[in-house]
């Protein structure tokens, strides 16, 4: 028995020192130390042995168990040690290669202009009011002074909700809701999106945005108006732009107005995007009419202001020389992508 033991003992340590991956000892151990192993095998026969035999036979059979067992142990440390090494000498970062460079996002031309035209307002003192974009007609039509019978309340022009609310047409509404709210003096601009039944083409669409703005205090005057919107257009298209104010009809102001900006394309010069006029139409403002001040419960007699209201998508469209509103909403990432930063 002692030499089937060195036998053995020889067999399985040549083959574990001879073994290259993890799965050659695991054979070493099955083949031995397993259920059906060679030792596991001598152990099971020792009942066959002289009680004067057992305890000598069992021992040997232990030490040769045990030194395969530990032989094993020394052996798998081994091969993964060297696993390991070799990972970390093949796996390295070549920090010469070109870095990814992570995609930043870009703000929507509409927002861009938008945050631009709130900062030339802001530096004058006017501050942002928001409406809601579901409003009653009230607020919408009839409280702006708007005829009961203009075509611009029909089913054509509006889309209504119910008969009293509908989806707003402008942001006109909000001048209402800010002068019901607030006592003068009122400062206020209030961008966001409006809804009229247009069919979409280069220049329209169903859903498009606008900034009113509003301002009511004792003696403001037609020069306040006239001074403050020609800073903005300084300020949105370069100090060298010249505004001119032409007479235009709205419900809610007495007298209105149509702003005009030189082209800043241009220079006033005349091209393509002012069709050879050097002008273009900017914003509509005016004086706030006295009914409208009066149905809000501000005296007309004691206060005054003045309102504009303006495209917003239409300036973006000028600013950034844009001949197709569409666009502005089909948010091609190519397109939008050209509008990084502010
Ligand atoms: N709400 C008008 C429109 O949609 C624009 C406008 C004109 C607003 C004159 C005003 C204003 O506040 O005074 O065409």
């Amino acid at each position: 028995m002692k030499e089937k033991l060195e036998q053995l003992q020889a067999e399985a340590f040549e083959k574990i020192q001879s073994a290259s991956e993890l799965s050659q000892l695991e054979e070493v151990r099955i083949r031995m130390l397993g259920k059906k192993g060679a030792l596991t095998e001598m152990l099971r026969s020792m009942g066959s042995l002289s009680a004067e035999q057992r305890p000598l036979a069992g021992k040997q059979v232990n030490e040769v168990k045990v030194y395969i067992e530990n032989a094993l142990a020394d052996k798998k440390n081994d091969l993964e040690e060297k696993a390991l090494a070799s990972r970390l000498d093949n796996e390295f970062i070549d920090i010469t290669l070109p870095g990814k460079k992570p995609e930043s996002g870009t703000l929507h031309p509409i927002t861009k202009i938008t945050l631009e035209i709130q900062e030339i307002f802001a530096s004058i003192g006017f501050s942002v009011a928001e409406g809601p974009e579901i409003d009653f007609a009230k607020y919408n039509f009839d409280y702006l002074n708007t005829p009961e019978n203009h075509p611009s309340r029909g089913l054509n022009d509006t889309f209504y909700i119910s008969e009293d609310v509908l989806l707003r047409t402008q942001t006109s509404p909000v001048q209402i809701r800010t002068m019901l709210k607030n006592k003068p003096p009122i400062k206020i601009i209030s961008p966001g999106k409006v809804y009229r039944k247009d069919e979409i083409d280069a220049t329209h669409s169903p859903l498009f945005n606008q900034m009113e703005g509003l301002i009511v205090d004792k003696g403001i005057t037609m020069s306040d108006l006239k001074g403050s919107l020609e800073y903005f257009a300084k300020s949105l298209f370069g100090e060298n732009t010249k505004t001119k104010f032409r007479h235009h009809q709205f419900y809610f102001t007495e007298p209105g107005a149509e702003m005009d900006a030189t082209c800043p394309k241009c220079d006033g010069k005349g091209c393509r995007v002012c069709s050879n006029t050097g002008w273009i139409e900017i914003l509509g403002c005016g004086m706030l009419h006295p009914n409208i001040m009066e149905i809000c419960g501000i005296s007309h007699l004691e206060y005054s202001g003045y309102a504009f209201g303006m495209g917003i998508d239409r300036i973006a469209m000028i600013k950034y020389g844009l001949e197709d509103l569409r666009l502005i909403y089909d948010n091609d990432k190519m397109f939008l992508g050209q509008f990084i930063g502010r």
